[in-house]
């Protein structure tokens, strides 16, 4: 359990806040590329760390993020006319370039310098493995990108889909560190995967959880006996502060996939979650395969991306509970492994009360991911830099592997758990 203080600190991420002052250190996944598709297309808006902006390709295919909020007198950047270089408000015509600087404004005597005087707030972009992202911290601190392989290999090698979860965004990142959850809720009863891992993975229900905390954040594996002679089936995991988590996705290792997400707040009650999959081994992934990418469900049907990527199943439908499929189907009754993640943690109140919880020794990743967060809150408040944001994050893969009972799985897993990432070149942003 945390106490109330405690849990606020890491929950609210609103300018100011502790954990805001920590999340505007890193750079932060704003958009998807294809939402803003060409020079001078229709602006979009943003909301993240509780502050509304708007983001647009200008003339030149630069994107800008600025304030939703016209300098002028407040009116939505998100009506403006994207052209020429700059987003024009529609209110009185002032516009603006992608560096906030006020380049007309038509309203004021053309004697006059006012112009020269305003701009609006601009946040610092870059463009790369079909995200636009945004850095919102103070200039002079400025972190390398987080170039990890997933963001380097070709478009067509990678997926990323995302959705709004109606939620804080620590419940939406414990729940994906939580591995015990696979072997209950989202657990098929007809059973049937025939994947030799899957089906290591369903024999134990209590997981032996050990983390081994790094720089970026920690390590862990979730170890389940099989037998003597098989030996242990152990899955891991990365954690990189402070969103991030790579994870294996059933024998994908061996075929050349790894996965993960990133839950990014939107603002302390809501949170978008980012799923990303890619492929290592230089083969392109299916089309199908990219567009469903972590989605859990068949992208498109039920993730609707015209009102701003949420889903058809939410707390108003019960997430499509089917009680006679929870009898005779699926664990949950819940369709979708997202749908089923985000049914349990939407449902825990918009900020889950922390201080009535009771946490056991599976709980052990959750637990130092909280001290993870609340040392790195202290760091920034200190003046000091944060985890996560080395370049040695860039090569971190995750794994899953049957070791022979007992072995030290650090050991045996460490040349594949920080595989060197054979890049060409350092990646530098255009
Ligand atoms: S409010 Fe934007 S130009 Fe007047
Ligand atoms: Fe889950």
């Amino acid at each position: 359990m945390l106490t109330f203080e405690e849990n606020q600190t890491l929950a609210r991420v609103g300018p100011g806040t502790p954990t805001g002052d920590l999340m505007r250190r890193y750079w932060i996944p704003a958009t998807l590329s294809w939402e803003l598709p060409d020079p001078d297309c229709p602006p979009i808006r943003v909301r993240l760390l509780g502050e509304d902006m708007v983001a647009f390709r200008d003339t030149n295919g630069v994107v800008g993020v600025l304030d939703n909020y016209c300098p002028h007198r407040r009116a939505s950047m998100f009506f403006g006319r994207n052209e020429e270089c700059g987003l024009r408000c529609v209110y009185h015509g002032w516009k603006f370039d992608v560096d906030g600087s006020c380049v007309d404004m038509p309203s004021e005597p053309t004697e006059s310098n006012f112009k020269d005087k305003v701009k609006i707030a601009a946040y610092a972009t870059a463009e790369f493995g079909g995200i636009i992202w945004i850095y919102m911290g103070p200039a002079d601190l400025k972190p390398p990108l987080p170039s990890m392989e997933w963001t380097q290999v070709p478009d067509e090698h990678r997926g990323i889909t995302k959705v709004v979860q109606q939620c804080n965004w620590l419940q939406g990142l414990e729940g994906g560190i939580d591995t015990v959850h696979i072997n209950f809720l989202h657990r098929n009863l007809k059973s049937i995967n025939n994947q030799a891992m899957a089906k290591a993975r369903d024999r134990s229900m209590a997981a032996h959880v050990e983390v081994a905390p790094t720089d970026y954040g920690y390590t862990y594996a979730g170890i389940r006996p099989i037998t003597d002679e098989e030996g242990d089936y152990v899955r891991t995991y990365h954690f990189v502060a402070p969103f991030y988590q790579l994870r294996p996705n059933q024998l994908a290792r061996a075929e050349g996939r790894a996965s993960g997400h990133i839950w990014v707040p939107i603002d302390d009650e809501n949170t978008l979650v980012w799923n990303f999959s890619y492929r290592f081994d230089g083969q392109p992934m299916t089309e199908s395969e990219r567009a469903q990418t972590g989605t859990g469900n068949e992208f498109g049907k039920d993730i609707i991306v015209e009102e701003g990527f949420r889903s058809l199943a939410n707390d108003g439908n019960d997430y499509f509970i089917d009680r006679e499929a929870q009898k005779t189907e699926t664990y949950s009754g819940i369709p979708g492994t997202n749908t089923q993640d985000r049914a349990v943690q939407d449902t825990m109140g918009p900020i889950c009360d922390r201080t009535k919880e009771h946490l056991g020794t599976t709980d052990r990743a959750i637990i130092m991911a909280r001290k993870i967060l609340m040392e790195a809150v202290k760091t920034v408040e200190d003046g000091g830099t944060p985890p996560g944001l080395g370049t040695n994050i860039y090569s971190l893969r995750p794994i899953e592997k049957v070791l022979p009972v007992d072995t030290d799985w650090q050991n045996a897993l460490s040349g594949e758990l920080y595989e060197k990432v054979p890049y060409t070149t350092e990646y530098v942003p255009a």
